[in-house]
């Protein structure tokens, strides 16, 4: 016995279907909350933000992957420079991951921290 769908069952099927990407939307409204950066966002809500999230993963002194950065007042358009074409070991980053405006923010807390102390 087959019967044409009745509107119940097509409401039902349509709900069904769209069910999965409400949930892929919720959860991904639900990690934006975790940090002020989506992932469709390349605006970061602050230099020092970039910094411990990106640049300190090498820059860090603890860490000594990357030169220090800090304390030495580089030129934004150098940071610039370094950041948007990568450097030997260090990665480029392009304009969608991180905006000019958040590295000229980063530039400048860089300028505000103390140099680190001498290497013995
Ligand atoms: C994956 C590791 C890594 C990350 C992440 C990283 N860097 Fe680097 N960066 C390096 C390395 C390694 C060098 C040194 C390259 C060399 O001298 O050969 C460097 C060099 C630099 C230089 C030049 C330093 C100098 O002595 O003149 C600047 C400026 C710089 N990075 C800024 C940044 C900023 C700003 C960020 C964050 C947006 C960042 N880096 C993220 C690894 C990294």
């Amino acid at each position: 016995m087959s019967y044409p769908l009745s509107g119940n069952t097509a409401k039902r099927m349509l709900i069904a279907s769209i069910f999965p990407f409400a949930l892929l939307a919720a959860s991904a409204q639900a990690q934006n909350t975790d940090h002020d950066k989506g992932p469709w966002q390349s605006r970061w809500s602050s230099g020092e933000e970039l910094y411990e999230k990106v640049c300190s993963q090498c820059h860090d002194p603890k860490v000594g992957v990357g030169t220090a950065i800090q304390g030495r007042v580089l030129p934004v358009e150098y940071v610039k420079f370094i950041v948007r074409n990568g450097f030997n070991a260090m990665p480029s980053f392009q304009a969608s991951y991180i905006d000019d405006e958040s590295i000229a923010m980063v530039a400048e807390y860089l300028s505000s921290l103390p140099a680190p102390a001498a290497q013995p």
